[in-house]
């Protein structure tokens, strides 16, 4: 088996990260294989916030929780946003699994690749990642919670346009522990045609 596939079948999300920072040639490397994924039209609209202020991800996380603590749920609201609701609410909760880097992909809110465009870059950056012996897991929290005021006027202080929709962001860093498992994959429905 070669590399590229050993490392897509070998990556998970991983919930459990050291404190040490990665490296910014690795940062580097991982913007790179980010901003080379494909985009319609080689939009390339997309914006890459990197976090990696204890501080400032700390204060994200309190305006994280204040948004679920506002958030209403019922039985049809979707079972990841109700769980986060309730796991938000532990002295504990961290969005980003206290990982050293958080990075948010945003885009332009009409444009309508703008949510295919960054999936594929993150997908990227967790590929690139794994290849570098980094940790990742999609972190979906700020695509929720970007329109609330409060959260708005922290991404627009970190330079995300106004206009720009947070798409998905990736924690990242050192694994802290072995537990995180390969999730098994479902048989999926596959027709050749020829
Ligand atoms: C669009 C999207 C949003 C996700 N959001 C989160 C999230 O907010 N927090 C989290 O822990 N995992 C999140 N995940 C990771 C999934 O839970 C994970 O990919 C899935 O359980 C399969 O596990 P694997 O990544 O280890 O293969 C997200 C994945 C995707 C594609």
């Amino acid at each position: 088996m070669n590399e590229t596939i050993k490392t897509i079948l070998t990556r998970k999300s991983i919930r459990s990260y050291k404190e040490e920072q990665i490296s910014d040639s690795d940062l580097e490397l991982l913007i790179d294989a980010g901003i080379h994924a494909p985009t319609g039209g080689n939009s390339q609209s997309w914006n890459f916030t990197v976090i990696q202020n204890k501080e400032k991800l700390l204060e994200l996380n309190r305006l994280v929780k204040e948004s679920f603590a506002e958030l209403i749920v019922d039985e049809n609201t979707y079972r990841s946003k109700r769980a986060g609701k309730i796991s938000s609410q532990q002295e504990t909760y961290s969005f980003y699994y206290n990982a050293p880097t958080l990075i948010l992909v945003s885009n332009a809110r009409e444009y309508s690749n703008a949510m295919a465009d960054c999936s594929a870059a993150i997908e990227n950056i967790m590929l690139a990642g794994k290849s570098l012996g980094l940790g990742s897991c999609w972190i979906n929290q700020l695509t929720w919670f970007c329109d609330e005021e409060k959260v708005r006027a922290t991404l627009t202080h970190y330079g995300i346009p106004e206009n720009y929709i947070v798409c998905g962001g990736v924690a990242l860093g050192y694994c802290a522990s072995n537990t995180d498992k390969l999730v098994p994959r479902k048989k999926a429905d596959v027709n050749i045609i020829r």
